[in-house]
């Protein structure tokens, strides 16, 4: 007994040296890294698209809230609603022009919260074919009869919805910014073609939330209706805003038709109170000239990878948005950019199946306004060396 004890504080032990060394070895300089197995790398795999969390005001009040609030005190948001779980609600209320609010610990949980307990029991689905794998098994618990559609095809979506008879609901599903291409949905004529049919509109904008917009209000700025009915927006709290958590936003009505009842918004912990208080800062901050303008810094930061590719080429998949995505065209390609990217210490995401369809092989890289001119121009050479 004694020997596993012994053992176990010998683990224990060495974990905590392990974890000082770690935090005395983090990059002093400012910029997007990542320490991997003992090596720093050039960040281009983790979403923080505004670069919030490189910034010195903001960090300041992250350290406050720290000295406030503690690391993680949370509870179901069904015994307890701290203030600022309210005052997120009106400030993302402000932002996506939504009256109704409910806050999840993930995105994944407000899409499956959203599916499952925002929609009449007799639905059809209509899903874009690239649709976010969460959205994708939200639906299989929901059991209703889905049917995908193919990218962005509207035409096809169309045609899809005019046969269906069935006297069921229609409820699209789509992503804002696509996940795994950046391309941004056709958000005003799907919810155009589904308001003519008395039927829903889902959007997980994980990745446009915060970034496009006057307001950050995501691809909701494509919608050109005064009023909104019948459409349930999703965000994430994880990716520009660098905090934690997702969100729903809709009507009052889906909201109590949610809370009463989800299993993933009523018995699970909401957000901690930390975070709730970064990110009612991230939500007031995205606002302002300032934080608007740093989507004039991501773009350009875009740019320059995309006319580095032009130069041999190549191009990004889709316009402008904080995922660049590049598609090798075959498997040896592929295996090229990977180990140029490792070699040279940049940090990305390769995407293959079931993300994207079979023998399809991309590059999936997260820009921010933080970084900087020559962090492009080290990713753009990098690349471009492994492709010609
Ligand atoms: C479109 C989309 N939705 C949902 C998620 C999952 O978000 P979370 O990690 O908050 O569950 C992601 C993950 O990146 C995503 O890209």
């Amino acid at each position: 007994m004694s020997r596993i004890v012994n053992q176990k504080n010998k683990l224990f032990d060495e974990a905590t040296k392990e974890s000082v060394l770690l935090l005395q070895g983090l990059p002093t300089s400012k910029g997007r890294y990542l320490k991997i197995h003992g090596q720093q790398y050039l960040d281009f795999a983790t979403a923080g698209y505004l670069g919030l969390d490189c910034d010195d005001e903001f960090t300041q009040m992250v350290i406050l809230a720290v000295k406030s609030f503690g690391l993680g005190r949370c509870a179901s948001p069904m015994y307890v609603v701290p203030e600022y779980y309210e005052i997120i609600g009106k400030q993302i209320s402000g932002i996506t022009g939504l009256p109704g609010i409910l806050l999840f610990n993930s995105n994944s949980m407000a899409n499956s919260s959203a599916i499952c307990y925002g929609l009449p029991t007799n639905c059809q689905f209509f899903t874009d074919e690239y649709c976010h794998r969460s959205l994708v098994e939200a639906l299989k618990l929901h059991r209703n009869r889905m049917q995908r559609y193919p990218h962005m095809d509207i035409a096809f979506l169309k045609n899809a919805l005019e046969k269906n008879t069935s006297g069921s609901v229609p409820v699209i599903v789509t992503d804002g910014v696509f996940s795994m291409s950046g391309s941004k949905a056709l958000v005003n004529e799907l919810y155009e073609i589904i308001q003519q049919r008395n039927g829903y509109l889902i959007i997980d904008d994980a990745h446009g939330f915060a970034v496009e917009g006057m307001h950050g209000e995501g691809v909701l700025n494509q919608l050109k209706y005064p009023e909104l009915k019948n459409l349930i927006y999703i965000g994430s709290l994880t990716k520009a805003l660098s905090g934690f958590g997702g969100f729903i936003a809709c009507s009052k009505e889906i909201v109590e038709k949610i809370k009463i009842n989800s299993p993933q918004y009523g018995f699970s912990c909401s957000i901690p109170l930390l975070y709730a208080a970064v990110s009612a800062h991230a939500c007031k901050l995205i606002g302002s000239t300032k934080w608007r303008r740093k989507i004039n810094d991501l773009e350009q930061n875009w740019k320059i990878l995309n006319e580095g590719l032009l130069k041999v080429g190549r191009s990004l998949m889709a316009p402008f948005s904080p995922i660049a995505v590049l598609k090798a065209s075959d498997e040896k390609e592929i295996r090229r950019l990977c180990l140029a990217l490792k070699d040279r210490k940049i940090a990305f995401n390769v995407v293959g199946f079931p993300a994207v369809p079979k023998r399809d092989y991309r590059i999936r890289l997260c820009l921010s306004a933080s970084h900087t001119e020559s962090d492009m121009t080290y990713l753009t050479e990098t690349l471009i060396k492994a492709l010609t």
